[in-house]
């Protein structure tokens, strides 16, 4: 039992007193002047409750089915890189956790922790989450091994041509951990003596060639579904449709990438309506409160992950940190479920929320 954290917010402060300035500047920090961070969270605030009253919610079900795989909650965990810089087990402790709570987790290409000791360390759904590199060789064989450990999805992460500039990383001279998922498959030294390392490796080995004809060669080299994640306008959602992807992702990468991107929460209905019902719509950036799973859920995503509370908690107390974290959002989530006055998450409706827009109209 964690004593002193009363919402997910409050294990930031906990993480930044276990974590070197280095590494907890780079679990927190984002893009340039952070206004995307900022906005990420902030325009959740904006965003108003319409709850309905008189309805038995004496009974309250939060479970759900994203691809065919069910999941007690609708909040799944997001792919975090570098996860043994918070916590010795790394995403091991992560996977255990997400397991434990019946819900999907997904892994880093950059993790800590490789493709086969995360899925053998507990049952669970997992989906894996991809870089495509320079060493198109590198990426296919990462691929294959996600699938014959038992890995549900391929998430190609698309907003990540090249690293966002992060002046904490520069500041800091950020060095990446070994990343064991790599060994005899590729060097993961930088070469860039000055600034964040990090930027550096990502020049080397990130494919910026990549585009939506790649969609044919990744399904040619697996039998998954794919994910594309990093999506942020309805024109990309119709092409995605168009590509033949299993679902999407609305996200900004956590504001790491491009600062004065929206909000992810303020253009999810757009790519919803983009999508029109026809793959499922998941989504990530800022989600710190129950309400906000519930805003997302009104605004039509299907299941919403979350990345640095996640971290936070990890940082904080391991394996249990992480079950606090997603058991807090559940929680939060059942709440405001009761109190809006939906039984199960199919009740979640648009009619649910107040935006901005909506006051302007
Ligand atoms: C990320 N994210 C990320 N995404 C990805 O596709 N591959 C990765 O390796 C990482 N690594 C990573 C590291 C850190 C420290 C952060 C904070 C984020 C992005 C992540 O999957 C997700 O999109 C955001 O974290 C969601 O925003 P919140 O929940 O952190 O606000």
């Amino acid at each position: 039992m964690v004593v002193g954290a009363v919402n997910v917010c409050e294990f930031q402060e906990l993480a930044k007193k276990v974590l070197p300035k280095m590494h907890y500047d780079f679990f927190t920090g984002s893009a340039e002047d952070e206004h995307t961070l900022r906005e990420n969270v902030e325009a959740f605030r904006r965003i108003t409750l319409r709850p309905r009253v008189l309805i038995d919610v004496s009974r309250i079900n939060l479970s759900t089915n994203i691809l065919g795989y069910d999941m007690s909650s609708p909040i799944m965990v997001a792919a975090i890189a570098f996860q043994n810089l918070a916590h010795s087990e790394g995403e091991v402790a992560t996977a255990k956790a997400a397991a434990a709570a019946n819900t999907i987790m997904l892994l880093s290409t950059t993790s800590t922790c490789t493709i086969e000791e995360v899925a053998s360390s507990c049952n669970g759904i997992r989906f894996f989450q991809l870089y495509v590199y320079k060493r198109r060789d590198v990426s296919a064989i990462l691929v294959q091994r996600a699938e014959r450990s038992g890995y549900k999805a391929i998430v190609l992460t698309v907003e990540t041509p090249k690293l966002g500039r992060r002046w904490a990383d520069i500041k800091n001279k950020m060095v990446a951990p070994e990343l064991k998922n790599f060994d005899g498959l590729l060097s993961t030294e930088a070469v860039d003596e000055n600034g964040s390392k990090l930027e550096a490796l990502a020049s080397q080995v990130l494919d910026s060639s990549l585009n939506w004809n790649d969609i044919g060669w990744l399904k040619s080299i697996t039998n998954l579904p794919i994910i594309l994640k990093g999506v942020l306008t309805s024109e990309d959602a119709i092409k995605a449709v168009e590509a033949g992807v299993a679902g999407i992702i609305v996200s900004n990468n956590g504001a790491r990438q491009l600062d004065f991107v929206p909000a992810t929460i303020s253009v999810l209905e757009e790519v919803v309506q983009g999508v029109g019902g026809r793959i499922p719509v998941l989504f990530d950036g800022g989600i710190r409160r129950g309400t906000d799973v519930f805003k997302a859920l009104a605004l039509g995503a299907q299941a919403v992950l979350v990345g640095r509370p996640v971290i936070y908690g990890l940082a904080a107390k391991g394996q249990n940190g992480v079950t606090r974290v997603i058991e807090m959002l559940r929680d939060e989530l059942e709440l405001t479920m009761t109190l809006c006055g939906c039984c199960s998450v199919k009740d979640i409706t648009r009619n649910h929320v107040r935006t901005e827009r909506d006051r302007l109209r």
